[in-house]
């Protein structure tokens, strides 16, 4: 394939309209319409949907995660030459969970080593949908839930992430009397947002299947503001481990069910690429994950 035109198709959908990417790439509009339609023709697929902003189609999302493969080796082999150009950094996009983010992923990006001028960019995303943004090109790595790899993308194991229902102490001594599998389906609970399932996950193993945590339920999308609502008393929760042992020790939390704890196997997938900037990265997290998580 013509990579012009596979960078046009990149610059249409990284810009949105087919004008701002005329005049990031300094040609005409008809310029970038002629080179869409000639990979269009090509490949006997639409690539994109002309919407506002342009969206790509399936077969439209291989095309721009070609472009910026190529666009990662590119960059790659100026580094090696030696050719840093403009002075350039070397951009990583991982998309990451928020409680990775907020317990060890921070501690990747400063084990990188300073030299190799990584910059990344993060994208929050719940751990069963990030490998969707690896699949539609948008990031290039992704901790996730998921060990089926992505067409295209390599696997590894980082370990469990372990999290244990806790509360206040003084909401368990008010609303936590009885038998678990049953004062839970009545007392507020804190959930992250409208994906997170572990609250209800948990209940439902509790109660057999019979039901979920109650409706009573404070949405907190942020790991830090979770645990914050968890120990100020507004529900009870799945904490991960690294953020509860503190608060559990010091008293300002406690344990609903000891020994009762939810482990969620994550992983490391990335492009399979021949990249020394992403080879770092991966093994970067895998020692780091190794060192947080549990085997
Ligand atoms: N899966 C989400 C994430 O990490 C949120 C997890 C829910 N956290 C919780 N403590 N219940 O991005």
């Amino acid at each position: 394939l013509p990579l012009d035109q596979v960078r046009t198709l990149l610059a249409v959908v990284d810009e949105g309209t087919f004008d701002a990417a005329a005049a990031a790439l300094h040609v005409t509009p008809s310029a970038i319409s002629q080179r869409v339609k000639a990979l269009e023709q090509r490949t006997g697929r639409v690539l994109l949907l002309r919407t506002k902003p342009v969206r790509p189609t399936e077969s439209g999302e291989v095309l721009v995660r070609l472009a910026r493969q190529v666009a990662r080796l590119e960059r790659d082999a100026y580094a090696e030459l030696g050719l840093s150009g403009t002075g350039e950094q070397t951009r990583v996009s991982v998309a990451v969970n928020a409680d990775s983010l907020a317990t060890w992923f921070l501690g990747v990006l400063t084990r990188v080593p300073e030299e190799l001028r990584l910059y990344f960019e993060l994208r929050r995303e719940d751990e069963d949908h990030t490998a969707a943004l690896l699949r539609e090109g948008v990031v290039m790595a992704a901790v996730t839930s998921s060990p089926d790899a992505v067409p295209g993308c390599s696997v590894r194991s980082l370990g469990r992430m372990r999290y244990v229902p806790v509360a206040a102490p003084d909401f368990a001594a008010r609303h936590l009397g009885g038998p678990l599998e049953q004062v839970l389906l009545d007392v507020p609970v804190v959930t992250f947002d409208r994906r997170d399932d572990f609250q209800d996950g948990f209940v439902r193993r509790l109660t057999r299947g019979r039901s979920g945590a109650s409706a009573l339920r404070h949405y907190v999308p942020t790991s830090e503001g979770f645990v914050d609502a968890v120990a100020a008393g507004l529900g009870w929760g799945l904490v991960p481990e690294a953020q509860a042992d503190p608060l559990l020790h010091t008293g300002r939390l406690v344990g609903l069910a000891p020994g009762r704890t939810v482990d969620v196997p994550l992983y490391w997938q990335q492009w399979k690429l021949d990249s020394p900037a992403l080879a770092q990265v991966a093994e970067t997290v895998t020692a780091t994950a190794a060192e947080a998580l549990r085997g």
